[in-house]
């Protein structure tokens, strides 16, 4: 099946149809009462509203945060705007995102014109044209039909990953993230995770200039890394570099606490520092565990009982630093791998277009997006100009010659002197580090699980894979799936084979 018919399929109500309707005898017993999320972002809040759909009105479900709402999905205001420092796009294709903005009534962000272009650290080395066709000549004369040929690749890659949409509705989940991977696009996958972006192109005939001049921007601008990340998180950076990107009116953020609310859960402003696990006798005669949450909350140490836990935040170095304690098995504080350093700097200011080597006047200059390649003279990742996350009515982006806020993002934090040169005079500056993304280094050989425990997730495994607020969606109903089929020993929905052949009689 094309990607087109999916497409069609899943926008003509495959969507509302395919539910599971029937209440099972088994759903008629017992059912959890309370069920503790950590964490509220987007995966978090989004467990939160799938875990709801599954278990029905009568579980209580607390969410635990002891930040923002939101997480990664931040904004920061400058002078009369707010601006996006954290998650910032999303692909039309993440139907977990576009449902969630239709349910809950949330517009999108209007859409600008943009202009690309690539900087080497002495000049800009590909500019985009006004004149679509302009483009294409010039990528045909550089790059043969590698660029289309990119294309392809990507959307074959996009094809597969679409397929879990279907059997998520359909009530199908996974125990593993190699599961779920494999469930989508077979062997395929687990080999995409295994390699580089670059010997993954490498093996499709690709050449290294294209992978230098045109692949290694788009993952330094996505994920402020290499091509050397795995090939699954890199067809994501490429696709995230499609037409037709979308965020949401008032920040991305607003995702997040429309789905707190709508989900009818309790936000507990807290820290959670430890979980363990206890167990009781039942009525009817075998042991139940029951997990106990501690936190820090407004009134000081607390704790409460769970029966089922979703942990909705990265168990790594520097994200999270919860001790679980009774766990047979031990499940670690930390697993290993390290998330990526980086940081978001937003300036208000005027741009120095002769910083990029351009000789064109600053007041003809549109580009809005400067990616950069990966050599020693690029002390940036990217830069580009930044709309706020409302645009009022008239607004449109000035040209580079008047004050505008720049997003750059880099490794380190920008010096003095770094930002004098690249900008000509600047009023405020408001920087964001962030620990953002898994650091790929592939083979990754231990991807945590999603199942720690008997009855507690773990949601943010996935971004092994890739990292990205869709990804956590998907995570978020997967787990929220599993707890479900798990609670009711429903096997049958659980790490099932051939789904794809399975359900395509359904369709
Ligand atoms: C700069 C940047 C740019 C990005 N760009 C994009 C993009 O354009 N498109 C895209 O799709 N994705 C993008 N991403 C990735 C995306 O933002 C993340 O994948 C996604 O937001 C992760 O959501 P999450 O809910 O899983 O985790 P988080 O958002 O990290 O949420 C975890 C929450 O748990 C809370 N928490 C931590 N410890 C505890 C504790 N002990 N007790 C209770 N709560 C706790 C944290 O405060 C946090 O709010 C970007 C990320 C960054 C940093
Ligand atoms: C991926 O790599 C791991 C460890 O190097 C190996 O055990 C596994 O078989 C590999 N899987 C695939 C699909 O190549
Ligand atoms: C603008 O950038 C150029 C090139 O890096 C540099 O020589 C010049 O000093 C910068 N201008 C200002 C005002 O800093």
């Amino acid at each position: 099946m094309s990607l087109n018919t999916l497409r069609a399929l899943l926008l003509l109500g495959l969507w509302q149809t395919g539910r599971r309707s029937l209440t099972l005898a088994s759903e008629l017993q017992e059912q959890p009462k309370k069920i503790a999320v950590i964490g509220a972002g987007i995966g978090g809040t989004a467990a939160a509203f799938y875990l709801r759909e599954e278990f029905g009105p009568l579980v209580k479900i607390d969410v635990f945060e002891p930040g923002t709402v939101g997480g990664r999905l931040a904004t920061v205001k400058m002078g009369d705007y707010e601006y996006e420092t954290g998650g910032a796009v999303i692909h039309p294709l993440n139907l977990h995102m576009k449902q969630f903005v239709d349910k809950l009534g949330i517009p999108q962000r209007k859409g600008l014109p943009s202009k690309m272009a690539i900087f080497d650290g002495k000049e800009l080395v590909f500019e985009e044209s006004d004149w679509f066709i302009v483009n294409i000549f010039k990528m045909l004369w550089r790059y043969g039909f590698s660029f289309i040929r990119m294309q392809m690749w990507v959307e074959s890659i996009l094809d597969k990953f679409m397929r879990i949409y279907q059997y998520q509705q359909y009530g199908y989940s996974f125990s593993s993230v190699d599961k779920l991977l494999h469930a989508m696009g077979g062997d395929s996958f687990l080999t995409l995770m295994n390699q580089t972006l670059e010997e993954a192109m490498m093996g499709e005939g690709f050449s290294q200039v294209f992978i230098n001049d045109i692949v290694a921007p788009i993952t330094r601008v996505n994920y402020c890394q290499s091509v050397r990340i795995n090939g699954f998180v890199g067809a994501v950076s490429l696709a995230g570099a499609d037409s037709g990107l979308w965020a949401v009116d008032g920040g991305n953020k607003r995702v997040c606490s429309g789905l707190l609310y709508h989900s009818k859960s309790d936000l507990i402003p807290g820290k959670v520092t430890s979980i363990s696990v206890k167990t009781r006798p039942s009525k009817r005669g075998n042991t139940v565990s029951y997990y106990e949450v501690n936190y820090v909350g407004e009134s000081g140490l607390a704790h409460s009982l769970y029966d089922i836990v979703v942990i909705a935040t990265p168990l790594h170095q520097g994200k999270s630093d919860i001790t679980f304690t009774g766990f047979s098995p031990p499940i670690p504080t930390h697993y290993p791998g390290l998330y990526h350093r980086m940081v978001a700097t937003l300036v208000h200011g005027t741009l120095n277009v002769s910083y990029l080597g351009t000789a064109q006047p600053a007041s003809e200059f549109t580009v809005s997006d400067i990616l950069t390649t990966d050599s020693k003279g690029c002390a940036i990742n990217s830069l580009g100009s930044l709309d706020p996350v409302h645009i009022p009515d008239g607004y449109s982006r000035p040209p580079a010659s008047y004050p505008n806020v720049w997003k750059v993002f880099s490794t380190q934090s920008l010096t003095q002197e770094q930002l004098q040169q690249m900008f000509l005079s600047y009023d405020s500056v408001s920087e964001t580090p962030w620990l953002a993304y898994p650091s790929y280094r592939p083979p990754h050989r231990r991807t945590p699980p999603f199942i720690l425990h008997d009855r507690l997730y773990y949601l943010n495994a996935v971004e092994w894979a890739a990292s990205a607020m869709e990804m956590s969606a998907i995570s978020a109903r997967n787990v929220a799936l599993l707890a479900h089929h798990r609670w009711h020993k429903q096997v049958g929905k659980v790490d099932q084979e051939d789904l794809h052949t399975r359900l395509r009689g359904e369709l």
